[in-house]
């Protein structure tokens, strides 16, 4: 397994173009499966979490050419309707399969995803949505065995709580069902919007994108289509804050600014300049930091997925924040590690009371998911010294070629087996 070291105390400067979004990446990857004729997707990021759906849409039957950032898939020749519990266990997103595959072919034998580090993360709205559409299925051994008789049936799906993937689902499956399909309480995430776009360039009938209620007339067929992944804001404002952990400056290219609005608005009142452009935003921070309260929500409130990273920013503040995690039960696997670099954060139910320290001192520290090492590196940017963080093919998951974007902005950062 490979380390990452990154020796502290040095502010960033440079420019850096951000990558396009893993989470938009995956579930536009996985829409491919809706029609034999060919997707185009261009900046498409290289993630350890993309190879891997690419990985389970081969043994589906997919084949690809990929051409930098640009991937173009084919799913004439599916011969399988099996997601292996090899595959899904590693990355729980490929549940996102299991709608176009039902649209397609009307069968999907697909691994119920575990658990992981952030959560139970169970999948019971996805299955009672697919079952609203006509859906039956069996779970045994670990399997979710789902079958339609005939054509999927539009009907009016209510969310509980806006699940991200869940609405990805519903609407993959809708495109191609019989009729009409409502999706109440339906999340509003940037990426789901992308999918939208996708789909209705390859000649589905949607209405309400990013609304929480979006309105799909079912279609007979899909066909080609040429889509743009969007850049991913979670690698952007991982970025932007580890500018404001080490200080200096940052352009920040390929990124949109409308996607973070809540976070826009913390980093500035945390002492960070901001200036946004169309596809661009440049931030410094020179002064002191400031304290600021976060409360995760679906978007656009604060996103759950920069909780960590700004978490380990208000560690250097002087001041206390409180930090509620609502949408996950267990997101602060990063809170041990970084109270291992001098934080002083206490844990009361689903908020983290953050005690700011000033600065914080290089350790030898573990990555538990994706985001956590994220925010071990956003601290290690502003400790004294050297950190040491194990563990990173977590990071590999989610942020393309970081190593190499951080030397870009001038951190002492290298990358070694353990
Ligand atoms: C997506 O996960 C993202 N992943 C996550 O990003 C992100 O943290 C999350 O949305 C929230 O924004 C992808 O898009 C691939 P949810 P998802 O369904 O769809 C509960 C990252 O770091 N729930 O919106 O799995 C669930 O437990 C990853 O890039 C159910 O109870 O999240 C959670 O508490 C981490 N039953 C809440 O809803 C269900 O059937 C929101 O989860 C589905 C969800």
């Amino acid at each position: 397994m490979d380390k990452i070291v990154i020796e502290g105390g040095h502010p960033l400067h440079g420019t850096i173009r951000i990558s396009g979004a893993k989470n938009a990446a995956l579930p536009l990857m996985a829409a491919c499966l809706l029609t034999p004729e060919k997707q185009i997707l261009h900046n498409v990021p290289d993630l350890r979490d993309t190879r891997t759906i690419l990985e389970l849409l081969g043994a589906l039957g997919v084949t690809w050419q990929k051409n930098g950032n640009t991937l173009i898939l084919d799913s004439s020749g599916i011969k399988d309707v099996e997601a292996s519990y090899d595959l899904v266990k590693t990355m729980r997103a490929s549940i996102l399969v299991l709608g176009p595959l039902l649209a397609r072919t009307g069968r999907a034998r697909v691994s119920l995803p575990g658990g992981c580090a952030i959560g139970a993360r169970p999948i019971d709205f996805h299955l009672q949505g697919f079952q609203k559409l006509g859906v039956t299925f069996t779970l045994e051994s670990g399997y979710v065995d789902a079958h339609v008789a005939d054509r999927l049936q539009g009907n009016t799906v209510c969310f509980d709580i806006p699940t991200v993937t869940g609405t990805e689902n519903i609407l993959m499956a809708a495109v191609l069902a019989e009729g009409t399909t409502v999706i109440k309480n339906a999340a509003r995430e940037p990426e789901i919007g992308n999918l939208v776009d996708m789909l209705t360039g390859m000649g589905a009938k949607i209405i309400g994108r990013d609304s929480d209620r979006l309105v799909i007339h079912g279609v007979t067929a899909l066909h080609s289509a040429e889509t743009t992944i969007i850049p991913d804001r979670i690698e952007t404002g991982t970025y932007l804050i580890a500018v404001g952990a080490a200080g200096g400056e940052a352009t920040l290219t390929n990124c949109n600014p409308a996607h973070l609005p809540s976070l826009l608005e913390k980093l500035k009142a945390a002492g960070l300049t901001i200036k946004e452009g169309v596809d661009s935003i440049y931030v410094t921070r020179s002064g002191p930091l400031r304290n600021v309260d976060v409360k995760t929500m679906p978007f656009p409130g604060f996103a759950t997925d920069l909780q960590a990273q700004i978490m380990a920013l208000m560690t250097l503040t002087s001041g206390l924040s409180v930090i509620n995690e609502t949408i996950f039960e267990n997101r602060f696997m990063h809170v041990a590690e970084l109270r291992r670099m001098g934080a002083d954060i206490r844990i009361d139910g689903r908020s983290a009371i953050v005690k700011g320290v000033g600065r914080l001192s290089g350790a030898r520290v573990m990555a538990t998911d994706l985001r956590a090492s994220a925010s071990l590196v956003v601290a290690s940017l502003a400790a004294e010294g050297e950190t040491h963080i194990s563990r990173v093919y977590h990071l590999d998951r989610g942020y393309d070629d970081l190593v190499g974007k951080l030397k870009a902005l001038g951190a002492k950062i290298r990358r070694e087996k353990e």
